[in-house]
């Protein structure tokens, strides 16, 4: 239930979530490193989500073994390349990657600058050879502390052209946007867009302050603003989008099963939500199974989902000019 006559989009998609079962089992080869299975069947397991994880913090670890095995520069160029050929391979027109160049670089004690450089390099090539449209979104993990965050914003503004916007994410629950503060008005001085992860392992709170505080014109999942109705009128009144992840909520245990899922109604309420992946490879979803198994499991008619696929034109990070182009 895509509707081919609009361009399709994925605006929450982590680039580093999204490393192949496949290039793990290479890279792990190529720079000999040890992996917990030598076969593609016996890895599964160890870096896909099987069923679903007890918490948000646990479904993160499956993330590892891709970041672990990134052991240079060119590991780093390879699956932000491989992250745009999935996407066309997907339909996609236009996809938002993000990426926590610290948690790239960390294992292998990379240069956080360099993997940013190898990411915006990777993405360019991708995008001329598979003909997508991509924008990079930085991550700061609030899992590593403030220190940490601050390490990787530098290293995002470094090459602050090539970056659309700034994002928030890991462990929302130890780890309050409060602690923040300074990071964003830094963002927001470099003139980039502001999304954050709220409202999924923490309740309503955490959107209104990541609004209020730390600037944010989009919010990841917010799933618990159906929690709070004077929350939910201002994120329709003041066209906040909402980028959902259906299946992901589900894995990461923030809902029980998706009849329960609050993206229908925010679609009733007028709330600029959208359909995204999240995690695809760790996940073992792409966005063709969000549109077409996981929104109707959630509710959504034909009509809902074709508004949840404009909403994702309407809340992009894009210019008038860069969405007409898509048209
Ligand atoms: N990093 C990757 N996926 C995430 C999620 N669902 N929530 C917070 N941080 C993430
Ligand atoms: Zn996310």
């Amino acid at each position: 239930m895509i509707d081919t006559t609009l361009p399709l989009t994925d605006l929450h998609r982590h680039l580093d979530g999204n490393i192949r079962a496949q290039t793990i089992l290479d890279l792990g080869r190529q720079f000999n490193l040890p992996l917990p299975a030598d076969s593609l069947e016996a890895l599964r397991p160890h870096v896909q989500v099987v069923e679903t994880a007890p918490d948000l913090v646990s479904f993160l670890q499956k993330l590892d073994w891709g970041v672990k095995v990134l052991a240079d520069l060119d590991a780093c160029r390879r699956v932000a390349w491989e992250n745009i050929e999935d996407a066309a391979r997907n339909g996609l027109h236009y996809v938002e990657l993000r990426f926590s160049p610290g948690y790239m670089a960390m294992t292998h004690n990379l240069p956080v600058a360099g993997v940013v450089e190898a990411v915006i390099e990777g993405v360019r090539q991708g995008c001329r050879d598979f003909g997508v449209e991509a924008r990079l979104i930085g991550i700061m993990s609030r899992t590593f502390g403030e220190a940490a965050c601050l390490a990787e914003l530098e290293a995002l503004l470094a090459h602050r052209d090539s970056i659309t916007a700034l994002d928030l994410a890991g462990d929302e629950l130890g780890f309050p946007g409060s602690l923040f503060l300074n990071h964003f008005n830094r963002a927001r001085d470099a003139g980039w867009h502001i999304t954050v992860h709220a409202g999924e392992a923490a309740g309503p709170e955490s959107i209104w302050q990541a609004i209020r505080e730390l600037g944010a014109e989009r919010i990841g999942h917010g799933v618990k603003a159906i929690e709070d109705p004077a929350l939910m009128d201002f994120l329709a009144e003041h066209g906040i989008g909402i980028e959902s992840c259906l299946t992901s909520n589900i894995q990461t245990s923030t809902i029980a099963s998706l009849d329960k899922h609050p993206l229908i109604t925010f679609l009733e309420k007028g709330v600029l939500a959208t359909i995204n992946t999240d995690d695809p490879a760790v996940q073992g979803i792409d966005i063709i199974h969000e549109y077409t198994v996981a929104a109707p499991q959630a509710g959504l008619s034909a009509a809902q989902i074709r508004t949840a696929q404009e909403n994702g034109l309407k809340i992009a990070f894009l210019s008038d000019a860069e969405k007409q182009a898509l048209i």
